[in-house]
């Protein structure tokens, strides 16, 4: 037997039929049809070994274009090792692979949130085996995750594990005030990056996240990266548990059947067609002057270190917004590494006086709006390795 067969089956008293049926999401039609098939997260609860239920929630994390690229190699029942997945990179949109580390420091944090809930305390260690360039990505583990019993009180962020969503919608109600920040901020608690926060004098923000977008869509590259990841029906989806889609674009109801239905599937032409991208970008304007406040994620230095930690900030910051009700839906075009975006980028920086080597790390929309399409993550056996 396979070690991650035996993980998984000497773990968990599990079938095919507890682990997808226990924990399903209907937020659509389409959604309630295809339930009963296959659950869009797993359930934690069918996992005897905490670090299994602590992964199972971390996976609830955001990554970038929803690429979940972790791996994990289980070492017992509570330590484990995490890797980013070397096969799932964006090399055109993240050539670095910054995002894609962020990425790894969102499921930390979330995995971390989810021990408590079990009663464990986890200690993290950074790069155990020492980290150099990108001959270690899916080589050597970015951290280590060590589960000890015996936590008694949970943070309060650790509720709103499953409910954290990226809402691409337009945004309504008031302007988010300086108050409702420092709230999040409180919440979030200590923060390796530092933050900024906008609630007046938008227009410039808007026009640079508008630019960096269209910048994103008009480069055949880039843009043909996201039709890779990007999943053309439910079905689509269901199957392949990542990417992104025209639902989980904020489209809903008559609006996201029709859009839908124009991408024809991801048919190449379409997609690049100048049709397609002004009325992506349409939309794109319009949830962009929604917006009720913009927070920004900076850095000191840009090293491997500051993209985990900053992923871990950006995770406690959204599941603060949760507990307000409230969403981000982030514009990080402009902060990605590439030429094409290179003098939008030096605008931006401008903007909010960011000098080399500090980075922005993550820039978002901030708003209130109703809840959006519930996004998959993988089969929970995918990311598991020997
Ligand atoms: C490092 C990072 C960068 C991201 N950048 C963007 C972005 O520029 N635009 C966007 O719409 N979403 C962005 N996202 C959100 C992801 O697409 C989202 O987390 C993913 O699709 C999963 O959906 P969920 O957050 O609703 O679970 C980013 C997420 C992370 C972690």
């Amino acid at each position: 037997m396979k070690r991650k067969e035996f993980i998984l089956k000497a773990g968990a008293i599990i079938t095919a039929t507890t682990f997808v049926s226990k924990f399903s999401f209907a937020n659509s039609i389409e959604d309630s049809k295809l339930s009963n098939k296959r659950a869009k997260r797993p359930n934690p609860d069918v996992f005897s070994q905490p670090i299994l239920k602590a992964i199972a929630l971390g996976i609830n994390a955001p990554s970038p274009h929803n690429t979940q690229s972790w791996k994990f190699k289980i070492i017992d029942s509570v330590n484990m090792l995490l890797y980013v997945d070397e096969n799932i990179l964006l090399p055109e949109t993240d050539p670095p692979s910054r995002q894609i580390h962020m990425g790894a420091g969102c499921f930390i944090e979330t995995a971390v949130l989810g021990a408590q809930r079990y009663g464990y305390d986890a200690d993290v260690v950074y790069f155990p085996e020492g980290y150099q360039g990108k001959v270690d990505f899916g080589q050597k583990p970015v951290a280590s995750i060590s589960l000890k019993k015996g936590r008694e009180t949970k943070d309060p962020l650790e509720k709103y594990i499953e409910s954290r969503q990226t809402n691409r919608r337009k945004y309504r109600g008031d302007i988010i005030t300086h108050e409702e920040f420092d709230t999040l901020k409180t919440l979030s608690g200590a923060s390796h990056s530092k933050l900024k926060f906008i609630n007046t004098n938008f227009e410039p923000y808007f026009n640079l996240f508008y630019k960096g977008f269209e910048i994103e869509s008009k480069t055949f590259n880039t843009n043909e990266e996201t039709r890779n990841l990007f999943r053309f029906n439910e079905q689509q989806r269901a199957e392949k548990g990542d990417g992104i889609s025209i639902p989980q674009m904020g489209y809903k109801g008559l609006m996201a059947i029709l859009a839908e239905k124009s991408l024809a599937m991801g048919d190449k032409e379409k997609w690049h067609s100048e049709k397609s991208i002004s009325l992506s970008l349409k939309n794109v304007q319009k949830g962009i002057d929604s917006t009720k406040g913009i927070v920004v994620w900076y850095t000191e230095n840009n090293e491997f270190i500051d993209w985990i930690k900053s992923g871990r900030d950006f995770v406690r910051f959204s599941l603060a917004l949760i507990k307000l009700g409230l969403y981000a839906h982030p514009y990080n075009q402009v902060i990605q590494e590439y030429k094409e975006m290179e003098a939008v980028q030096s605008e931006m920086n401008a903007l909010l006086e960011i000098e080399a080597p500090q980075k922005i790390q993550m820039i978002v929309r901030l708003g209130r709006s109703s809840k959006p399409y519930y996004s998959y993550r993988r089969e929970f056996n995918t990311y598991l390795v020997d």
